[in-house]
């Protein structure tokens, strides 16, 4: 990744930051049913890194939607390719999210998951690229806020690849 990429936020930095937010919902979801929802494949890496500083009971189920192709700009189209496998009445449950862009994503998420029954529903998004935004959504954690970048690593692809790299890096839309 040295040529033509640049390094935005580097493994440290979101290690620190990470644990930070972990203690957060450490301290939020005491005395809740919390049941991590982790979106694939983006989030995986954020989920796995984040749940190991929730000191809590908790459940992780998995959902896979598909809102981009092989495109580096959103569709604006959220598709379901992987259901819960869990019963979530009652359950206080929270998102956990790569990125929120425009926000399509998160805003589609949050509605289908409501109509579940759920006890609560938040959302954790690793990054936010808050000038992106198409539609209003409430991110009640968030990582760090980036410029309107397309950048990869620690989950996030392009072509679905570049998601194991430990840090977040610009990618140069000329080269993959
Ligand atoms: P939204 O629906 O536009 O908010 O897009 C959310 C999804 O788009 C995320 O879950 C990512 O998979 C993808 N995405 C948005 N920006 C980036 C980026 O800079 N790099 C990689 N994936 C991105
Ligand atoms: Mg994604």
């Amino acid at each position: 990744m040295e040529r033509d990429r640049k390094i935005l936020i580097d493994e440290e930095t979101i290690m620190k930051r990470v644990a930070e937010m972990g203690a957060k919902i450490t301290a939020d979801y005491e005395g809740k049913d919390l049941l991590i929802v982790c979106i694939l494949k983006g989030g995986v890496i954020f989920m796995s890194d984040l749940v190991k500083h929730i000191h809590l009971p908790l459940a992780m189920d998995f959902m896979a939607v598909s809102s981009y192709g092989a495109s580096t700009r959103s569709s604006g189209v959220v598709r379901i390719l992987k259901d819960l496998d869990e019963d979530m009445e009652g359950k206080d449950v929270l998102i956990v999210e790569d990125i929120v862009d425009t926000g399509l994503t998160l805003h589609y998420l949050i509605d289908y998951l409501k109509s579940r029954k759920p006890g609560s529903v938040k959302a954790c998004c690793f990054l936010d690229k808050p000038t992106r935004r198409k539609v209003e959504v409430e991110v009640d954690y968030i990582g760090f806020e980036i410029p309107d970048k397309f950048v990869v690593g620690y989950g996030l692809d392009y072509n679905q690849k570049y998601r194991n790299l430990p840090g977040v890096w610009v990618l140069d839309e000329n080269d993959n």
